[in-house]
Order: structure tokens, then sequence, then C-alpha cells
């Protein structure tokens, strides 16, 4: 186990800037998630934490030691790729044991090692069996199986579940956390997807254009999201934003009344309000702040997911318990509730809940 500390980590490609000053401390034992769309810098820190690419500028320390100019094989981290990275030569234990190996580690040690890490991922029967004898999730449990035999301080994880099928993601997903567990491992997990990250992390980091947006515990984020972006982020399906006006105690949405108290705005300012798809009750058409027209009915079973559009033109989904009686074409009223989320005109939050 091990603990980090960045502080004010920035990269540079060239003219282009991808990482503008990140602080983040992650705590010994702790599983901690970067999260953020596509392009955003997210394996760019991971690998800057690894030592696999330098920082521009910042200091990144490992148990309180600074180790910007520490080679990665000295970091005593392990990283498992996305593409796991085996070799297809070599079999299932050879793939364990070669980092091993290479460090000149006695044979017995390594033995128990591979053996110790086959066990916990229940890959043993596979030990001789080369990777393209293998299905993706034995594939996966092997990479993680390199990492685990390292014994590493922490754990660096780049979306590695994003090549398996759904199904297998879920399953994966939850041997990891029992892993994390078993292991008590510092580990610092990459993905793009929002459910993986609510599931795993003890705290996420949310990231967008090489900046931290929030850091927090999953329902932190869930419950009181910094801003706009962070609000849409987390959770799925996604927050709906509406356009609206303070109004003394009131809120105009769209020449229909919101009774909202606790903002403490001039009238006239506009704000974004934020509504869960599950926090509308459905009423009559005159009778909702929202008027809307139903464009889509998708059908769960235990749960309906309505789509459509609102009397401000605006897209809005909701979900409803159970086998809703909607189809596309009807017309209802939607009823917020009187907690809402509210941004103001640059997207930070007002009111956090
Ligand atoms: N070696 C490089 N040279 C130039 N630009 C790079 C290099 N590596 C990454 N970038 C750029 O840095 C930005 C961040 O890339 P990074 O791979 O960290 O994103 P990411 O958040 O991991 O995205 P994804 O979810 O698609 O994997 C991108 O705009 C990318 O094009
Ligand atoms: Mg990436």
């Amino acid at each position: 186990m091990s603990n980090l500390a960045l502080h004010q980590i920035t990269k540079r490609f060239g003219a282009v800037n991808v990482l503008h000053g990140i602080d983040l401390e992650v705590r010994d034992g702790e599983f901690v998630v970067f999260v953020g769309p596509s392009g955003c810098g997210k394996s760019t820190l991971l690998r800057i934490i690894a030592g696999l690419e330098a920082a521009s500028s910042g200091e990144i320390r490992l148990d309180d030691r600074l180790v910007n100019s520490v080679s990665a094989a000295d970091r005593g981290l392990a990283m498992v790729f996305q593409s796991y990275a085996l070799y297809p030569h070599m079999s299932v234990r050879q793939n364990l044991a070669f980092g091993l190996e290479n460090i000149r580690m006695p044979k017995a040690e390594i033995e128990a090692r591979v053996m110790e890490a086959a066990r916990m991922l229940l890959i043993e029967p596979l030990l001789n069996r080369r990777p393209g004898q293998l299905s993706g999730g034995q594939r996966q449990r092997v990479a993680i199986g390199r990492a685990i035999v390292r014994r590493p301080g922490i754990f660096l994880l780049d979306e590695p579940l994003s090549n398996l099928d759904a199904e297998l993601r879920v399953v994966m997903r939850a041997e990891l956390a029992a892993l994390h567990e078993r292991l008590d491992a510092t580990m610092i997990y990459v993905t793009h997807d929002q459910t993986e990250a609510m599931t795993l992390a003890d705290r996420i980091v949310v990231l967008r254009d090489g900046r931290v947006e929030q850091v927090g515990t999953p329902l932190e984020l869930y419950n009181k999201p910094a801003n706009r972006f962070v609000a849409g982020f987390i959770g799925s399906p996604r927050m709906n934003f509406i356009e609206a006006l303070v109004d003394r105690a009131s809120l105009d949405v769209g020449g229909r009344r919101h009774g909202m108290t606790g903002i403490e705005l001039a009238p006239g300012t506009p704000v974004t309000l934020g509504v869960r798809p599950h926090e509308v009750d459905i009423t009559d058409v005159e009778d909702g702040t929202l008027a809307l027209e139903i464009t889509l009915v998708e059908q769960l079973g235990a749960e309906t997911v309505l789509h459509g559009k609102t009397h401000l033109g605006g897209n809005f989904t909701l979900t409803s318990p159970g086998q809703g009686r909607f189809a596309a074409g009807d017309r209802v009223g939607l009823a917020l509730p009187s907690e809402l989320h509210v941004f103001d005109a640059q997207g930070i939050a007002i009111t956090p809940r």
C-alpha cells in the first residue's frame, strides 16, 4: 500500500496543454477513479503517475517522497492497460512470472506468487494456455494477475474492462471490487463510464479538458454536483436541464410558476434548473410546471423511460416505476420536486443540496 500526492501537475504535448495544474491526494488503500470524456487527459495523468510520461511541471510524491525523476520500474507501481499487453507466445504462467524473473527473484518465490495470484483470480486451470486460447475475461484476469504478483504499492488501471462485453464487465467489476477488499491495495482506475466510477470508487475525480472539476465520494458527486458538467456526467439517465428566470419567491419556467425558496438572486436572473429523471411526478398537462410531449417510450420491465420535448422546446427524460401506459404522442404535465439543483449562467451550482 502507498499514498500518492500530485501537486500542480501540468502536461504539454508540443504547443498543446493537456493538463492544467492537477492537485490530488490518494490515501493508502483508497480506490480512486478518474472519470471524464474522451481526450480529457485521464490516461496522460495515469501515465505520469506511472512514470511512463514526464510531467511538464509539478510534483509527484509517493509515500511522501518526490519521485518525478524516479523511473517507472523503480516507483513500485503496476499498470494494467486496456489492451492487456500480454505476450502472445508465452503461457499464462510465463506471462505472470516474466516481470519477476526480470528482477531475478528466486524461483521458489516466483512460483509462490504466481500460484497465489492464479488462485485469487481463478485462473489456475489456465496456467499452461497461451493468451490466444483464453476468453476476453480470462485475458483480463491474467493482465491483473501480472500486476498482483509484483505486489505494487499502487495499482494503476486504464480502462481495463472496456474490451469486454456488457455482461462480463459487470462480473469483472464485482471481481475488481472484491479484489480491492482482499488486497487492501491502493488503486487508481481510469474509465469514461460513470456507472463503473459510481460502483467502484471510494472517491471519484471528474476531469474535463485537463482540469479537475470535482473530487468526492460517488454520492457526494451525485447529490451535490459542484457544476452543471458534473451534474450531467454523473447519474444515468442524465440529469435534465431547464432554463428559468428568478421571480421573487418563485421561478418562472417558460411562463409557468415553480415555488422555490432559498434562492437569493435578483428577479430576472437567468438560471438553469437540474432535475434527475426519477424526480418528477406525472400530472395532467395543465397542472405541471412543465408540459411534455412524449416522443419515445422505453419499457425496461421494472420501470419505463419516457423521452420527450417540453413546452420550452428542450429534451426531457424521466423514469416512471412499473410498466407505464404511455405512448409516443401523449401529452402530460410534469411536477418538479420542491428541491432542485440550480446553476448560474456560468454553470456553477448555486444551492448545492
Ligand atoms: N503523445 C501525445 N502527443 C500529442 N498529444 C497527445 C499525446 N498523448 C495524448 N495526447 C492528447 O492529450 C489529450 C489527452 O489524452 P488522453 O489519452 O490522456 O485522454 P483520455 O482522457 O485518456 O481519453 P480516452 O477516454 O479517449 O482514453 C488528447 O487531446 C490527446 O490527443
Ligand atoms: Mg485514455
